[in-house]
């Protein structure tokens, strides 16, 4: 008999036990993406004013009876005079009166079908093969017993939008907590009362760090088995410096930066996602220009030098002390992270000044993340902390986004769930 056969002859009984498994076993998973990692849809009412005629309300062409149409991700906002469109619709604007961001005038949105693994699997449902995001976790995780709807959700947010340090409103954000909280009450409930396992890619790892830190201990002994948090930047990015500076083509080498500049310098995420001063260290310098060295102590200066004063107010109240915050979640963690990949470290700009692209000079990370940042967690809580269970998983070589692609690390990641899934019920006795 040879290995085949033998397999043949497992293979049933092998799907069984996976069968009883989902039943009985799994505790309930709830995904949540990254940045631009679901589905957005939006609509024009009677206050849009659009930038020229290509951009007035006949664009794009399908739309669904009601008006709306999706954002994000479209293709045609990779076509020059369209991603001017894109970027006016997607704009955010802190309103210093409401202490709160708000979207464009005339501009609604809404993220679709909340509470299911559709809307980040593809971020264009008729573009599957370029634009798949959390398609491939997902058949990974379908493969130990899991099924969408039952036992696995997803958690997807207006990611444009981030979150305040207390006392300031952030009215989009603090809504996606509070259904992010009721969808795992909700998981849990109709999953003979087990805690859920929480699994984040980028930045909707510190979201789910700030749920976890607004929440009692007793809710999170109730509710939370284990946070699983992949490429989670929990310390920011240089990279975003280098946006904010010179704007980012979503890496389509189509797209000029500079058009989608101002967009992205208007979201709030975004700027949440500059690099902390709790982590970066204030002798570190990670922006040169021939009159300036900016360190991420040095943020509200480098806002106002780029040209984006209007970021400095909010960042100063709302984000920095956020930031500064930073705290253990007081659940088990797993963070799982890529390393060994070139990721910018010190840019370096000319005399031309901004919309210049400047010259980098990498350091270790996943491509995108800053290694400091990765790996904040331990940093914060010590490794080896007894009343803070935290392991870090490292994969070499694995990129911010090929993580979630990846068989070596989808293997990883699925490995952790299905380990998690075999603990014991009670971790804290
Ligand atoms: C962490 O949780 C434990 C109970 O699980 C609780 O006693 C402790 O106060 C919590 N720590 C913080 C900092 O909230
Ligand atoms: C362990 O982690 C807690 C946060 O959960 C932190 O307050 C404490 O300082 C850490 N202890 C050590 C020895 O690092």
């Amino acid at each position: 008999m040879n290995g085949l056969s033998i397999k043949l002859a497992i293979v049933p009984i092998v799907t069984m036990l996976c069968i009883c498994k989902a039943i009985t076993n799994l505790h309930p998973v709830i995904l949540v993406p990254g940045s631009g990692g679901n589905q957005l849809e939006a609509r024009l009412t009677t206050g849009y004013k659009p930038l020229n005629l290509l951009c007035d309300r006949w664009y794009p062409l399908c739309k669904d009876k009601e008006g709306w149409f999706r954002l994000w991700f479209d293709p045609s906002v990779l076509l020059g005079p369209f991603t001017m469109c894109f970027a006016q619709r997607m704009m955010l604007y802190y309103d210093p009166d409401l202490d709160d961001y708000r979207n464009a005038p005339g501009v609604e949105t809404r993220v679709p079908e909340f509470g299911s693994t559709e809307p980040l699997l593809y971020l264009d449902p008729n573009l599957k093969h370029f634009t798949a995001y959390m398609a491939p976790l997902v058949e990974s995780l379908e493969e130990i017993g899991y099924v969408s709807g039952e036992n696995l959700f997803g958690a997807p947010y207006d990611f444009r939008y981030g979150l305040a340090a207390e006392g300031h409103p952030s009215h989009v954000g603090s809504k996606f907590l509070q259904d992010l909280k009721d969808l795992i009450e909700k998981a849990s409930a109709s999953n003979g009362e087990k805690p859920v396992i929480l699994l984040s890619h980028s930045l909707g790892g510190l979201y789910v760090l700030q749920l976890l830190n607004r929440n009692s201990p007793s809710w999170l002994r109730r509710f939370i088995k284990h946070f699983v948090a992949l490429s989670a930047p929990w310390g920011g990015t240089v990279q975003e410096m280098l946006t904010f500076a010179s704007g980012s083509s979503f890496g389509v080498p189509l797209v000029n930066p500079l058009l989608v500049r101002g967009e992205q310098r208007s979201s709030e995420s975004n700027l949440w996602l500059m690099p902390s001063p709790k982590l970066f260290d204030p002798g570190k310098v990670l922006v040169i220009t021939p009159n300036e060295a900016y360190s991420a102590h040095d943020i509200p200066q480098f806002l106002n030098d780029i040209g984006f004063p209007e970021g400095v107010i909010p960042y100063k109240s709302r984000i920095l002390p956020l930031t500064e915050a930073l705290t253990a979640p007081n659940v088990s963690v797993t963070c799982i992270i890529g390393t060994g990949v070139k990721t910018p470290e010190t840019l370096f700009y000319g005399k031309a000044g901004f919309d210049e692209e400047p010259e980098v000079v990498y350091g270790d990370g996943d491509g995108t993340v800053n290694l400091v940042s990765l790996l904040a967690l331990e940093s914060i809580c010590g490794a080896d902390n007894k009343s803070q269970p935290l392991k870090v998983i490292r994969i070499s070589g694995i990129s911010h986004t090929s993580i979630l692609e990846d068989n070596v690390a989808l293997g990883e990641i699925v490995g952790e769930i299905s380990s998690i899934n075999s603990h014991a019920e009670v971790q804290f006795a």
